[in-house]
């Protein structure tokens, strides 16, 4: 089984359960949203629980006991496959509990009974057909990045609360743009990256959702997929790297490792990429 499969049986799962129609990776969804009184809500929780510019939780799962309304970026990388799995040995990191149910999930404790948020996540779930496990509040300040990665949670539906016109959500070779107000479903287990690269801050208000054990299982299974060929290294294919170009890349790298290279890539990624590129460059003699 490689990834293009099971990537698609889990597309189709979601196809069959879905009760309006899957069309694209990010599609615009016809839904009626009040914005402002979404946003009003929205930004009193910032401001009264004090939570700045981090990302903040409104509906979360119960993680090691307690739950945890700011993220500490430990979240999302839960969710991320990155290249690290070439140095573990291809063991994805999937916990069962970021995947479990309802009586798991708490909300925001300065929600109000009849707080919109809750209303829409409801009537959210009612028309889409699918569950909401976590309702999250996502900053992207102006110059900042997300690395290209999939998250372990096949769809999300975000809403746009303040965005602007140099804000680039990268999948499928092209990129695409998500109008304040507007509801879409994002399908993240395909690559995908974002970055605001304008002068006002992006917010997104985001909805994770899942279906049965079933997808479950076939989570486990993409996450812990062997690195092969064809699962990975497809992307370094006709691209010019070989062992001629790896072997100078490595003269060019030591000749200047004692740079920070850190302002040039994301913070994980700067002193990780040699050591990538040579694991793909041993696997696929
Ligand atoms: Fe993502």
């Amino acid at each position: 089984m490689n990834f293009k499969q099971i990537h698609s049986e889990i597309l189709e799962i979601y196809k069959n359960n879905l009760r309006y129609e899957f069309k694209e990776n990010i599609q615009e969804i016809e839904f009626d949203i009040d914005i402002e009184n979404l946003r009003k809500e929205i930004f009193d929780i910032i401001i009264k629980g004090d939570h700045g510019f981090n990302s903040v939780a409104l509906k979360t799962k119960k993680i090691k006991g307690s739950y945890q309304w700011e993220d500490d970026e430990n979240r999302q990388m839960l969710y991320d496959m990155s290249f690290n799995h070439l140095e573990s040995g291809g063991d994805a990191i999937i916990d069962d509990e970021l995947f479990s149910s309802e009586s798991n999930t708490a909300w925001h404790p300065l929600l109000s009974e009849d707080s919109y948020v809750k209303k829409l996540t409801n009537s959210l779930e009612e028309f889409s057909g699918v569950n909401i496990s976590q309702v999250v509040l996502s900053w992207m300040l102006p110059n900042t990045h997300q690395a290209m990665h999939m998250d372990f949670e096949t769809l999300r539906f975000h809403v746009p609360l303040m965005t602007n016109n140099d804000v680039w959500f990268l999948q499928d070779k092209k990129s695409h743009f998500m109008e304040y107000g507007k509801l879409y479903h994002l399908s993240t287990i395909s690559n995908h990256a974002v970055a605001n690269y304008g002068i006002t801050p992006r917010l997104h208000l985001i909805f994770s959702t899942y279906l049965g054990l079933d997808i479950q299982d076939k989570l486990k299974k993409l996450g812990t997929l062997d690195i092969t060929e064809e699962n990975i290294f497809s992307s370094v294919a006709n691209g010019g790297f070989d062992k001629y170009s790896l072997s100078q890349l490595t003269k060019i790298y030591a000749s200047k490792k004692n740079q920070t290279l850190s302002n040039l890539h994301n913070k994980d990624c700067d002193r990780k990429w040699i050591k990538t590129l040579t694991a793909i460059n041993k696997k696929s003699r």
